[in-house]
């Protein structure tokens, strides 16, 4: 049931290096272990300082399988939850159950314990856990259960990618873009990409107060350098969890790109990146329509005017159409209030398109005024506002922390190909 399989072994040469070298390297995930001896505690630890894992944020605590579900009741899970658990079985069931009621989607279990027994083992593939780890194991073995978990053949890839689009120029999209991947980043301690895509005149760079000398452009033009470490050069560190992938904003190029400019780039932060966001220009060419039909989520942008009513309209019909199997893409309105402005009502508004804004952002002038030019995020600028409280909402919203949340999932991610795999 565990270590590696004997045919496996028989061709490789002596000692364990043969099969060390296979390691991919752990993507820019966050992984939370709770343990319950300070040797398993160690093991993890000691996994942290090793080159494959460089980009996991990682964290231990002590305390097992009880502590996690205190822990995740009122927290986001992270991309890994790793559980130790000495004790007996149906304690360890009972505690992965209770965990399981908190656990968001996607998130993966691995259990270390020392029971070595196929039941406890298909009990806990039934339950959605990822990976068992029997005592004793070292720290490759922890290091290569990770790592498996998204490299192996058939594993979902790591990142989400969430498209961002106005249905008018000017109403926003970009600002609500920059902010919710900030909240996404900060809030839920997650690894988040920003990428520029509006190429000649993107305000990303501005408004994270970065000037990096290299951004998107030398991806898009360069593909066949194209792989991870190339876009991990690109990418300009904002926050500890948050990183930009900037437009150059210069005009001496011309940016007139094919359908599938973008296909590999957004590959490559998939394999790596958990959250995604594309901030994606108010132009309607074949390469801005495959990035949004092609995005995992959709965030449009609108103010509430008659133009951006028939825009919205046009945009959430031509994406029914292209995406027929996939949930509604968000609607918000953007910049609603403006003191003597003549509006078209939310209700109206949500009526005519068909779909209840997830938010209404007020116009607010100072706030996203003072933000824009200090190159601030709102919750930098006013932590407290309503404004800020909202983009953080519309992470959550988002990110599905909170629907998910409240659907209380009862499994973690099963991943059945690993039961194929120890089976064969
Ligand atoms: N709710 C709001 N109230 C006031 N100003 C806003 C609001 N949202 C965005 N802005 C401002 O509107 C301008 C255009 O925003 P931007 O995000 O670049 O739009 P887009 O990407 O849709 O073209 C920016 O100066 C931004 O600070
Ligand atoms: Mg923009």
């Amino acid at each position: 049931m565990q270590g590696g399989s004997d045919t496996a072994k028989a061709g490789a040469p002596a000692g364990d290096a043969h099969v060390d070298a296979v390691i991919a390297p752990v993507p820019r995930i966050s992984i939370q272990a709770f343990c319950e001896s300070p040797e398993i505690a160690a093991i993890i630890q000691e996994a942290v300082s090793d080159r494959r894992m460089d980009k996991a944020h990682v964290k231990v605590h002590m305390g097992g399988a009880p502590a996690a579900v205190e822990a995740y009741r009122s927290a986001p899970t992270p991309n890994v939850i790793v559980i130790e658990s000495a004790g007996e079985r149906n304690t360890l069931l009972h505690s992965l159950d209770a965990l399981a009621e908190f656990c968001d989607a996607g998130t993966r279990v691995i259990v270390c314990g020392k029971i070595n027994d196929i039941l406890l083992y298909r009990a806990l593939i039934a339950r959605g856990v990822s990976e068992y780890l029997v005592s004793p194991f070292n720290v490759l073995d922890f290091i290569r259960s990770v790592s498996h978990l998204y490299s192996s053949p058939g594993s979902a890839p790591v990142g989400r990618t969430i498209a961002v689009m106005g249905a008018k120029g000017g109403v926003g999209a970009s600002t609500i873009a920059h902010n919710l991947a900030w909240a996404i980043a900060n809030g839920h301690e997650a690894s988040t990409v920003i990428v520029d895509l509006d190429l000649g005149f993107g305000t990303a760079g501005l408004d994270f107060n970065q000037d990096p000398p290299q951004g998107i452009a030398d991806a898009v033009f360069a593909p066949e350098r194209l792989d991870i470490n190339f876009v991990d050069r690109l990418l300009s560190k904002c926050t500890e969890n948050l990183s930009l992938l900037a437009a150059p904003a210069t005009l001496d190029r011309m940016y007139d790109f094919g359908e599938n400019a973008f296909d590999g780039l957004i590959d490559v932060l998939r394999t790596s990146v958990p959250w995604i966001v594309l901030d994606v220009p108010h132009v309607w060419t074949a390469w801005t329509r495959r990035l949004v039909i092609g995005a995992d989520d959709l965030v449009i942008v609108a103010t509430p005017d008659l133009a951006n009513l028939r825009n919205a309209k046009n945009m959430l019909d031509t994406l029914r159409s292209g995406r027929p199997n996939d949930g509604r893409p968000k609607l918000i309105l953007n910049g609603a209030g403006l003191l003597k402005r003549p509006e078209i009502s939310t209700a109206d508004f949500a009526k005519a398109v068909e779909l209840e804004p997830t938010a209404v952002i007020p116009f607010d002038a100072k706030l996203f005024g003072t933000a824009a030019n200090n190159g601030q995020m709102i919750a930098e600028v006013e932590s407290n506002s309503k404004i800020a409280e909202l983009l953080g909402e519309l992470a959550q919203a988002v990110t599905g922390r909170t629907e998910v949340r409240k659907s209380k999932r009862t499994l973690f991610h099963p991943l059945v190909s690993k039961l194929v795999r120890k089976k064969a």
